[in-house]
């Protein structure tokens, strides 16, 4: 009787604990998408403007946005010093283009005590209609290998380029 029961126990916590890391993995890349379809954020330079792909990228042609919390690590020049670090909370949102159309959102949050994060940066990628591309959950292990090669600005690449 008392083995059922401790069993019993044993399954409802397991169940339970499955369903709260999934659920916190639902509620992180829905709250990632959704701030980053932002209208507040600011876009590089302050400048709407679709960039060109370079230095090897991987996502094509761009829009660069920032949360308020990112641009106010930025320099007078717009971009991230050299050696600097972004503050905690920032966002950056890399929109891509095919012609003028967006296919997808590439992002970095700044979220050192998040449980996905790696090198202190939540990693993520979703279509315009929300589907997740690159679940944060991943742990951002196909993007640190181009983002911590030959970056002096904490992870990113664009300011060296553009
Ligand atoms: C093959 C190398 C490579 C991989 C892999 C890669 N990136 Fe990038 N990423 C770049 C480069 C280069 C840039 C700058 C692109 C440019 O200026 O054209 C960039 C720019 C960005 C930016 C804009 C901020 C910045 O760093 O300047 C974001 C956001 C981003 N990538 C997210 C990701 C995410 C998320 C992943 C993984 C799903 C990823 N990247 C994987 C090379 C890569």
């Amino acid at each position: 009787m008392k083995k059922s029961i401790l069993r019993v126990a044993t399954f409802i916590i397991l169940a339970n604990s499955i369903l709260y890391i999934s659920c916190k993995k639902k509620k992180t890349n829905e709250k990632l998408y959704e701030d980053s379809k932002s209208s507040e954020l600011s876009f590089y330079k302050g400048k709407d403007t679709i960039y060109d792909a370079k230095g090897g990228s991987p996502h094509g042609n761009f829009k660069l946005k920032f949360n308020s919390t990112a641009v106010a690590s930025l320099g007078s020049d717009g971009k991230l010093p050299v050696g600097g670090n972004f503050n905690e909370g920032s966002l950056i949102v890399k929109e891509v283009y095919s012609g003028n159309e967006l296919t997808l959102y590439a992002i970095m949050k700044k979220d050192s005590k998040s449980k996905f994060a790696s090198n202190k940066w939540v990693w993520a990628e979703y279509k315009p209609n929300g589907d997740v591309v690159y679940n944060v959950s991943k742990d951002g292990k196909s993007c640190t290998s181009c983002h911590s090669s030959g970056t002096t600005r904490d992870f990113t690449r664009s300011f060296d380029l553009h």
